[in-house]
């Protein structure tokens, strides 16, 4: 039995080397593959199972020869498939050897993270240090601290999505303007970016989840003037050294005096265009000076502290930046979208 094993394994050998020289194609070498190794009706698995009528005694020892001639030919085959590839490669006469390779879409910052941190970079020159706070916010974090009555006709403009009586997906950041000021003494500058919610349409130019980033410095002797410098630099540095800003009286519960904010339209310098609808100006943001309501909320002296405040819109920005008409289109998973804004500013 066993002289006979041996016999069918060197025969199967020899027989392997051949076949395996033989082939000129990969397909007939997977043939060969399976036809000696294949693991139900290969040949090594038909002599394996004559090792079962084997005495007890010899088992390992011919178990051990039939995996020494398996690999023996594994290694062949592999060799062999090897050397069929590179020649393919080689002598393929269509193939173009100074075709660039196929790269691999590692993935990209969305447009709006760039901007995002684009703007925390230009503030962080300016001296304000990034905070968050929660976007699951009390009423009185969202509304009430910032000197919005529930019954107060701003707080309809901000109707939101409510987790629980009192809980609510906040409808701004300003609600770290509070968090920030219990928590620090002043002086305090932050750049505070994160996701807001409102009930509102999903067109063109809304959505109902939605990037925002606040600002605020509170210090002793702050004024309008500070704010002013401060969003003026800002715009230079963020859109370019002829960018100008433009403060047009507003309302917000939270800053006295408030203002809208609005730069000299970056497409056109100015002239007026279709982006600035022919104005020479578009609105970026909400700002003012905070209300002494507020910093009695949170335990700050109103006769001691003065500060200003402003929040804007980074997909806003980015929209303008990039030349994108619909706000929908940031929340697109095409990738073909997405992958234009790799390693873009
Ligand atoms: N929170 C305001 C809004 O969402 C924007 C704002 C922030 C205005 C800070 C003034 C100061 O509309």
């Amino acid at each position: 039995m066993t002289a006979n094993l041996d016999t069918d394994l060197a025969a199967l050998e020899e027989e392997g080397r051949l076949a395996i020289a033989a082939a000129s194609t990969a397909h007939e070498l997977e043939a060969a593959r399976i036809r000696l190794l294949g693991r139900k009706e290969g040949r090594l698995t038909a002599i394996m199972r004559g090792l079962g009528s084997l005495d007890p005694a010899e088992r390992p020892a011919a178990g051990a020869r039939a995996n020494r001639v398996k690999e023996a030919l594994s290694g062949l085959l592999d060799a062999k498939q090897e050397e069929l590839e590179r020649g393919q490669r080689g002598s393929a006469p269509d193939a173009d050897l100074t075709l660039p390779g196929r790269a691999v879409w590692r993935g990209a910052r969305h447009p709006v993270t760039l901007v995002i941190s684009e703007i925390c970079d230009v503030l962080g020159t300016l001296g304000f240090t990034r905070a968050r706070g929660p976007e699951a916010e009390t009423d009185w974090y969202n509304f009430t601290a910032l000197n919005t009555p529930l019954d107060h006709p701003a707080a309809d403009m901000h109707d939101t999505f409510y987790l629980a009586p009192g809980v609510l997906l906040r409808s701004h950041t300003s609600p770290v303007q509070v968090r920030t000021m219990q928590e620090y003494a002043p002086p305090i500058r932050i750049v505070a970016p994160g996701m807001c919610y409102r009930r509102d349409p999903f067109d063109a130019s809304h959505a109902p989840a939605f990037e925002q980033l606040e600002g605020l410095a509170v210090d002793e002797g702050i004024t309008f003037v500070d704010l002013k410098a401060t969003l003026s630099e800002f715009a230079r540095r963020l859109f370019g050294e002829r960018a100008r800003v433009r403060f047009r009286p507003s309302f917000f519960p939270f800053t006295e005096p408030s203002a809208e904010v609005d730069v000299s339209c970056m497409i056109c310098g100015g002239g007026g265009c279709s982006a600035c609808k022919g104005t020479g100006w578009i609105e970026i943001m909400g700002a003012g000076m905070v209300h002494p309501a507020v910093f009695e909320h949170v335990g700050y002296d109103p006769e001691r502290y003065t500060g200003f405040a402003f929040g804007m819109g980074p997909a806003r920005i980015a929209m303008l930046r990039y030349g994108i008409p619909d706000i929908r289109l940031l929340y697109d998973t095409d990738v073909r979208f997405l992958e234009q804004f790799t390693g873009a500013a």
